[in-house]
């Protein structure tokens, strides 16, 4: 017989909206936790080429590939039916203590094959900061094991995105990944962000900048010590710190300061890699030189968790030989490598392959670039910048002055929640609103992406002047 109370609580769960049952269970990363309370979730239930749909049937065109990763979009057949059949034949094995499967193996030798300079070995993750925090341990063995123990902080740069966990969210540089979390850990240095359009000094030409930023660069390293300092971190172009471009010879610059101090570079090409910029890798696009790459996100077009980092033969051989020393190189995760992941990640290279991906992304880039460029003159359009399929706008309270807006105005989110409103889904990293679209956009999508947009914006323009907050 049904327990009265049991069969009363099923009937309340069904009766129960999902939002409701989402706010009474679940904490949200990246959420005003209290305000969800209230707010309540989006709830999507399904997906279509570069559109989601929520739960009541409403579509929207997905202007950051969920998390700049569906660079497939929401309805990839052959993800799927890899993830199957990988299910059938071999649903889980590991990769540790000299343990292999075949599309692992597989995996790795067509990610050499496509590393950005040459690499000796690849280590699976499964995460974008799993892979940043395991680059931050396997530098510190490299240091230990070349006998220079006090070689061992790591440089990364204000407004950095590397991850949450303990090392990798020390690495970022955006102050909420730190506040009250205790972070950063010791060892890891913060040095200037290279956004020309907000911190070049009057008339300082990109070139110039650059100098000026390499130069403080130097002068950090030179105050820590260069026998202290290991290596430099860098996303090619800084993704959620608001998609800031380098600005011209840039990287240039920073790598010929690094190399002068024997500072390794880690190239952390987790948004740029896989054809976002219109080459395979950032790292291509602006002349980087890594010792260090770790990728994620589309290398399986975001359909199931999967990261990468690749070394080196020079840094390779140091942690072989440390691990014969000590007996065993002791890192690793339950799944790392993983049989379903690595057949799908293998699978999405192949329709990279198979679809010339690449080409289509150099096809549709310029409209992306145009579209970008024409809210220029907007009003409360401070800079439009991008490349390849990837580009932000950057709100202001005064176009001449860069004055940006009070950010407790919330002008960004008011905008996020128009384009929903518009049915576009867009990421508003304060007051710089990200478009990241899957690499599969086309020309006519790249429009509708942009009109939806361009309503959102006004709607936004009318409540600043409404508020007055505009300068
Ligand atoms: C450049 C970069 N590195 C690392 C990460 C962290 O990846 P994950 O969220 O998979 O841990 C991200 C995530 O957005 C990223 O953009």
């Amino acid at each position: 017989m049904p327990n009265a109370s049991a069969s009363n609580a099923s009937a309340t769960q069904a009766s129960r909206t999902s939002a409701s049952r989402d706010i009474a269970t679940s904490i949200h990363p990246y959420t005003n936790l209290k305000l969800h309370e209230t707010e309540g979730p989006l709830v999507i239930t399904g997906g279509d080429g570069v559109f989601v749909r929520d739960e009541d049937g409403n579509t929207y065109l997905e202007a950051l590939a969920g998390l700049w990763c569906a660079s497939l979009g929401f309805s990839e057949r052959r993800l799927a039916e890899a993830a199957y059949r990988q299910m059938l034949k071999l649903p889980y094995y590991h990769t540790f203590a000299h343990k292999a499967h075949d599309v692992g193996i597989e995996l790795a030798e067509k990610l050499l094959s496509i590393a950005p300079v040459p690499m000796a070995k690849i280590f699976f993750v499964n995460s974008g900061s799993e892979a940043n925090d395991t680059v931050v341990k396997l530098i510190w063995y490299y240091n230990n094991a070349l006998g220079r123990p006090q070689k061992k902080k790591i440089i990364s740069r204000t407004k950095a995105y590397h991850g949450v966990t303990v090392a990798s969210a020390s690495l970022t540089g955006l102050p909420n990944n730190h506040r009250d979390f205790d972070l950063p850990i010791a060892g890891v240095l913060h040095v200037d962000c290279p956004h020309w359009y907000r911190f070049a000094q009057p008339g300082e030409s990109e070139e110039e900048f650059s100098s000026r930023m390499a130069g403080s660069l130097e002068q950090r390293i030179l105050s820590e010590g260069p026998d202290t300092v290991a290596a430099m971190i860098g996303e090619p172009i800084m993704g959620a710190g608001g998609v800031i471009l380098p600005p011209a010879t840039y990287w240039e610059k920073v790598q010929a300061v690094l190399k002068k101090y024997d500072v390794l570079l880690i190239a952390d090409e987790v948004i740029c890699g896989f054809g976002r910029t219109g080459n395979m890798w950032g790292s291509m696009t602006y002349g980087l030189q890594p010792d260090i790459v770790s990728c994620a996100k589309a290398l399986s077009a975001g359909y199931l968790p999967i990261a990468a980092v690749m070394v080196s033969s020079g840094i390779y051989d140091v942690l072989a030989r440390q691990s014969e020393k000590i007996g065993v190189f002791a890192h690793g995760f339950t799944y790392s490598g993983h049989p379903v992941t690595s057949a799908v990640a293998l699978e999405t290279l192949k329709i990279y392959e198979d679809t010339n991906l690449l080409a289509h992304v150099r096809e549709v880039a310029p409209r992306m670039q145009a579209g970008l460029r024409r809210f220029q003159d907007h009003p409360i359009v401070g800079e439009t910048r991008g490349v390849g399929l990837i580009g932000a706008i950057e709100l202001v309270a005064n176009k001449k002055t860069r004055t940006p807006f009070d950010p407790k105005a919330g002008v960004g989110a008011f905008l996020s929640k128009r384009a929903h409103h518009h049915r576009v889904i867009i990421r508003p990293l304060g007051d710089t609103i990200a478009f990241c679209p899957p690499l599969i956009i086309k020309d006519n999508e790249i429009d509708l992406m942009f009109e939806r947009f361009a309503a959102a914006l006004n709607d936004t323009y009318d409540m600043v002047r409404e508020r007055g907050l505009a300068q």
